[in-house]
C-alpha cells in the first residue's frame, strides 16, 4: 500500500509540475499566473476538487507518444466561490501551449456535463494555443463537442469564459458563445487567425494588440465584457460578478443583505437633469445613487458607450440595469449599442434577473451609415428582446422617449410591468424642432412662425401626461423617490408569472 500510495503522490506531483520549471518561469515572467495559481485566487481557499488529473493524450503521431504529461494541458473540478458551488477548467499554457487535445476535450466536457446535472455555472479559464496541431481532426472533434455543450447549457447555466493568453482558432469560439467574457491587458488575446496569417491572406500588418487585445475587444468589436490590469484582478472581479448570478435558470437571482433601505430618498436627484433639454446629464450617476450601497458591476463600459448595462441589486436581490446614456450620441440607439442591450436583455432574462431601464432617447440614430449597417434589423434585436422577455419589467422615463426608441425601451406595450416617468419626461413621435418642420411645412421659410411652433409643441406634448392620460405610465415620480418606488415595484413583482406561447424558439432578427 505504502508503494501504491508513494506512486500516487509522484504522479500528482508530476501533474502539478505541468510543463516544468523553465515554462513555468516563462509564464510568469509574462506577468502571467499558472493555471493552478489561477484557480486558488478564484476559488475559496481550500474547495477546489480537482478532477482527472491522470488524463494523458492518446497521440502517436509526431513523436507524441514520447512527450506525455498528465493531465494533459487542463486543470478541471469544481469548487467554491463565496460558498457557491461553481464548475471550472483551467488551461495550461505551460503544456503544449494549452492546447486542445481529444482529452483535454473530454476534461472539459465531463465538468460541463456535471454542471448541467446540478445545476451550477461553468467558469472557464482560457489560455490556449487552439486545435492541438498534432492531433488533426481528433482535436477540432473535441472542439465540437465543448461547443456543442455551450449551446445545450446556454441558457440553462451560467458560462463565463476569461481570456488570460493568447486564445487562437478554436479557443475563441467556445468563450464567444458563452455570456461573458472577461480579458486581462496585455497578455490576453483572441483572434480566428494570427497577425502572421493576417498578413499573408490580406497583407495587413497587424500587431497582435491591435488585431485582438483587450482594448480591441472591449471598445472597437465588442467581443468581450470587461478587461482587468492583470490576472489577479481579474480572478477578484469574476468573484464578485458571480454573486451578482443564479447558479442556474430555475433559481431566482441571489439577495444580499444589505444597510441600504429601500426607502431611502435621494434629494440630489431632483437636480440632475438640466433645465435645457440638448443639454446632457450622467446616467451613471442616477444608476449609482439608486442601486443599493451604490454598486454596480457594468459591462462593456467602453463599447457602445451611449447604452449603460450592467448588474446591481434593489432591495438585496440582483437587477439588471438598461439605460440609454445622454452623454454619449445623446443616447441615441445605434446598431452596437442595440446588440449590447438586446444581448444583455435576454442574459437578463434567461436567469430570471429583473430588469430596470431607464430612458433617455432622442431616437434611433439617422445617417447611411447606420442604414446600410443594417440598423431597422439591429434595432429590432433590442426590440425583439424586450417582448419577449418574462421577466419583471420596471421603466423609468427620465427625460426624452421619442418615436420608436420609446417603444423600443420596455414600454408599457411591450409588457412593461411598471413604467414611470419624471416629471421632466418628454415622451412623442418625435422632438419638437423636427416635428414642426414636418406638420408646418408652410412655415418653415419663417424661424419666428418655426420658434412658435416649437414652442407650443413642447408645451403640449413634451411632458408626462398625455402618456399618462392613457395609461402608458403608471405614475409621475419625483426624481429623488426612484429607489423607493423602484424596490415597491420589484417587491410587488416578485411572484410575477408570465410566459410566452409554446415554440421550439423564436427567429429572433440575428
Ligand atoms: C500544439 C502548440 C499549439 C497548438 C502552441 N503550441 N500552439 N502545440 N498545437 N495549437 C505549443 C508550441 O509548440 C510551444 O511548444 C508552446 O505551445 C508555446 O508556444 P509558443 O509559440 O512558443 O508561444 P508564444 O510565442 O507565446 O505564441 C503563442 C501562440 C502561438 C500565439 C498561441 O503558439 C500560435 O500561434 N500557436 C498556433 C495558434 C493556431 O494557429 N492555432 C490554430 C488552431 S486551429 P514548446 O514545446 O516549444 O514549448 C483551430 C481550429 C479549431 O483551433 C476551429 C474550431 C472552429
Amino acid at each position: 500500500m505504502g508503494d501504491i500510495i508513494g506512486k500516487l503522490d509522484s504522479q500528482r506531483r508530476r501533474a502539478r509540475r505541468g510543463g516544468g520549471k523553465a515554462r513555468v518561469a516563462a509564464q510568469h515572467k509574462k506577468g502571467k499566473l499558472t493555471a493552478r495559481e489561477r484557480i486558488e485566487l478564484l476559488l475559496d481557499p481550500g474547495s477546489f476538487e480537482e478532477w482527472d488529473m491522470f488524463v494523458e493524450h492518446r497521440c502517436r503521431d509526431f513523436s507524441m507518444d514520447e512527450k506525455t504529461i498528465p493531465g494533459d494541458g487542463v486543470v478541471t473540478g469544481y469548487g467554491d466561490i463565496n460558498g457557491r458551488l461553481v464548475f471550472v477548467y483551467s488551461q495550461d499554457f505551460t503544456v503544449f501551449g494549452g492546447s486542445l487535445s481529444e482529452s483535454h476535450a473530454e476534461k472539459i466536457c465531463k465538468i460541463m456535463d456535471q454542471a448541467m446535472k446540478v445545476g451550477a455555472p461553468v467558469i472557464g479559464l482560457n489560455d490556449s494555443g487552439g486545435a492541438r496541431i498534432q492531433e488533426g481532426v481528433a482535436s477540432l472533434a473535441g472542439y465540437a463537442e465543448v461547443f456543442q455543450r455551450n449551446v445545450l447549457a446556454s441558457g440553462v447555466i451560467p458560462q463565463i469564459s476569461v481570456i488570460m493568453g493568447p486564445c487562437a482558432g478554436g479557443a475563441v469560439y467556445s468563450p464567444a458563445m458563452t455570456d461573458f467574457i472577461f480579458m486581462v491587458r496585455d497578455t490576453s488575446y483572441m483572434f480566428v487567425t494570427g497577425p502572421g496569417v493576417v498578413k499573408t491572406v490580406t497583407h495587413e500588418q497587424v500587431s497582435l494588440e491591435e488585431l485582438g487585445g483587450a482594448g480591441t475587444h472591449t471598445t472597437k468589436s465588442g467581443v468581450a465584457d470587461r478587461a482587468f490590469d492583470n490576472d489577479a484582478e481579474a480572478l477578484l472581479f469574476v468573484r464578485r460578478f458571480m454573486d451578482f448570478l443564479p447558479s442556474n435558470n430555475r433559481q431566482p437571482p441571489p439577495s444580499m443583505p444589505t444597510p441600504d433601505q429601500p426607502g431611502r430618498t435621494e434629494p440630489s436627484l431632483d437636480t440632475l437633469v438640466p433645465a435645457n433639454p440638448n443639454k446632457p446629464y450622467d446616467m451613471k450617476e442616477l444608476i449609482h445613487k439608486v442601486v443599493d450601497e451604490g454598486d454596480f458591476f457594468e459591462l462593456q463600459p467602453d463599447y457602445a458607450a451611449n447604452m449603460v448595462i450592467g448588474l446591481g441589486r434593489l432591495g438585496g436581490a440582483t437587477v439588471g440595469v438598461v439605460a440609454n446614456q445622454p452623454m454619449v450620441l445623446a443616447g441615441c440607439l445605434d446598431i452596437a449599442s442595440s446588440i449590447k442591450g438586446a444581448r444583455f436583455v435576454r442574459f437578463c432574462d434567461c436567469f430570471n434577473i429583473p430588469i430596470v431601464t431607464f430612458v433617455d432617447v432622442p431616437g434611433f440614430m439617422p445617417g447611411t451609415a447606420q442604414e446600410h449597417g443594417g440598423i431597422i434589423k439591429h434595432g429590432a434585436k433590442l426590440l425583439y428582446a424586450f417582448a419577449e422577455a418574462t421577466v419583471p419589467k420596471v421603466t423609468v422615463i427620465t427625460r426624452k422617449a421619442y418615436g420608436g426608441a420609446y417603444d423600443v425601451m420596455s414600454s408599457k406595450h411591450l409588457r412593461g410591468d411598471v413604467n414611470f416617468a419624471w416629471p421632466s419626461a418628454e415622451i412623442a413621435v418625435m422632438g419638437p424642432e423636427g416635428a414642426v418642420e414636418i406638420i408646418f411645412r408652410e412655415d418653415s421659410g419663417d424661424p419666428k412662425k418655426i420658434a412658435k411652433r416649437a414652442a407650443d409643441y413642447r408645451r403640449r406634448f413634451a411632458n408626462p401626461f398625455i402618456a399618462g392620460h392613457r395609461g402608458f405610465i403608471d405614475d409621475v415620480i419625483a426624481p429623488r423617490d426612484t429607489r423607493a418606488r423602484l424596490c415597491r415595484s420589484l417587491a410587488m413583482l416578485k411572484n410575477k408569472k408570465l410566459e410566452n406561447p409554446w415554440k421550439k424558439h423564436g427567429n429572433i432578427p440575428l
